[in-house]
């Protein structure tokens, strides 16, 4: 019943990225292509006919799918408690949201720093932390200073966890990393570290990074990539 409960909290996790790979135009992710990428490929591949970039990305939408109804059906057989499955809900909304906020902050130029931290809480700590740790303590019936405990340290985590993310998206390799680097400003999507050369850098270096916004860039750009992070002090902080 236990691996039930954790292979539906695996699905879970697959499903998530899944759609976060189509949402953020993601062609590989742990060193292999990504669902929608392999889908499209192999219909290239076979001579099948059509739009195949969205064919690839439709037929991925619907894999997420199903993999999430395989995550409910395991959550059903893994516990009867009301408790674990409102958790397992209240997890799900709060991807949803938080997804939904990453998209949305996309598409502004200015963010601060509390709508980056509450991006990051929705869409990565309670899903990777909070709620599973809260699903362990409901299960081994914790008191509530054990459950607030697991809210604070999850959040802490989740925090660190998105942060390193963030941070790896711009110093690691391809190679490394296993999926396609500074996809984050390519995406324009806000981070502590963008964050922090828009509030703390100069002119030149809000400007460097304003005209970098949106660009496709490749391992070429790295030395002045990393010269506009390094200067401006955003790996430091
Ligand atoms: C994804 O965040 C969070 C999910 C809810 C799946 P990212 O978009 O930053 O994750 P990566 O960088 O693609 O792994
Ligand atoms: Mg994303
Ligand atoms: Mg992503
Ligand atoms: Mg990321």
């Amino acid at each position: 019943k236990l691996w039930s409960l954790c292979l539906s909290l695996e699905l879970f996790h697959l499903f998530a990225l899944i759609h976060d790979d189509i949402i953020d135009k993601a062609a590989t992710r742990r060193n292999v292509q990504t669902s929608h990428q392999f889908i499209a490929d192999t219909l290239y591949k076979q001579n099948h006919h059509g739009d195949l970039k969205h064919v690839g990305e439709a037929q991925a939408i619907l894999l997420g799918d199903l993999v999430l109804s395989w995550a409910f059906r395991l959550l059903e057989e893994s516990t009867s408690s009301m408790e674990v499955k409102e958790v397992f809900q209240n997890m799900i909304d709060e991807v949803v949201v938080g997804q939904m906020l990453d998209v949305e902050l996309m598409t502004r130029s200015h963010v601060n720093i509390h709508l980056i931290t509450q991006k990051m809480l929705l869409k990565t700590a309670g899903y990777t932390f909070i709620q599973p740790l809260l699903l362990g303590a409901h299960l081994a019936g914790a008191n509530i200073d054990t459950l607030q405990f697991c809210q604070s340290f999850g959040r802490s985590l989740g925090l660190a966890f998105q942060i390193q993310d963030d941070l790896l998206d711009i110093i690691s390799s391809t190679k490394e990393l296993g999926k396609k680097v500074f996809t984050d400003i390519q995406d324009r999507q806000h981070t502590y570290f963008t964050q922090y050369i828009l509030d703390h850098g100069t002119d030149m270096e809000k400007e460097k990074l304003c005209d970098l916004w949106g660009k496709a860039l490749s391992e070429a750009d790295r030395p002045m990539v990393m010269n506009l992070f390094e200067s401006s002090g955003a790996l430091k902080f």
